[in-house]
């Protein structure tokens, strides 16, 4: 399984991918506005920069599907590690599965994203999608389960030999990582500040101190033995 970390913070990016654990990145107009992101080419640039070759999903941001196809065609250009955004809807509930399957077909890596259901999400893949982005809290907020989601998306993909992968995203909490993970997410795109809560563990803490002072009283030991053997040596 792979891990992406939601967001547009060069910092925070820099920092989870010196630990090692960032495949790639996501990032939408709110999420580039939430972190300062005022020019979207620069900072999408900048970020796919530090991506090296790992992916950067960077989101269309009209309701028109000649200007989504516009759009994705010049975001592609600004470096090969971008792959477009391309919401299964508008707002007004229009398909986007055509300009989906256009960029497909141009050779374009999309991410569709807004997927609350399977039914988007099969289709989405159908229509030529390389992820299919799942929105894991707002599955919730509708009072639907997001692991029944994902796990009957990722048992079709599977069946039928898709190559799509499965990006769980809109996650609220740490136990939401934990689910999508075991409900079969190929990824799972997480806001940084749950990282540190993931890594972290006030038993974990506890051990570690324990080991430490023990440490610390086996080494004094240590020197007193030696101080004790080297004296009559020394006589
Ligand atoms: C990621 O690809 C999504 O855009 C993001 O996780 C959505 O999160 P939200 O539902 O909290 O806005």
């Amino acid at each position: 399984m792979q891990i992406f970390i939601d967001s547009a913070d060069a910092k925070q990016i820099e920092i989870w991918l010196a630990q090692g654990v960032v495949d790639g990145a996501t990032t939408n107009p709110s999420i580039m506005f939430k972190d300062g992101v005022t020019n979207m080419e620069e900072g999408a640039r900048e970020l796919a920069t530090l991506l090296g070759d790992r992916p950067l999903s960077v989101e269309v941001t009209s309701n028109d599907h000649l200007t989504m196809l516009e759009q994705a065609r010049t975001f592609a250009t600004w470096a090969r590690n971008i792959v477009i955004k391309i919401p299964i809807v508008n707002e007004f509930g229009d398909s986007c599965l055509g300009v989906i399957h256009k960029l497909n077909h141009e050779g374009i890596g999309v991410n569709a994203t807004a997927i609350l259901s399977f039914n988007q999400a099969i289709l989405a893949a159908k229509a030529g999608a390389t992820y299919v982005s799942i929105f894991a809290g707002r599955v919730a907020d509708e009072g639907n389960d997001p692991a029944i989601v994902i796990r009957n998306v990722r048992n079709w993909l599977d069946q039928w030999e898709s190559p799509a992968r499965i990006i769980v995203g809109s996650i609220r909490t740490v136990m939401d990582i934990q689910s999508a993970a075991l409900a079969g997410a190929h990824i799972i795109t997480i806001p940084p500040q749950f990282l540190p809560k993931m890594v972290d563990h006030r038993y974990s803490r506890e051990t570690v101190r324990q080991f430490v002072r023990d440490a610390e009283k086996t080494l004094k030991e240590m020197s007193k033995a030696k101080v004790q053997v080297a004296a009559p040596g020394a006589g």
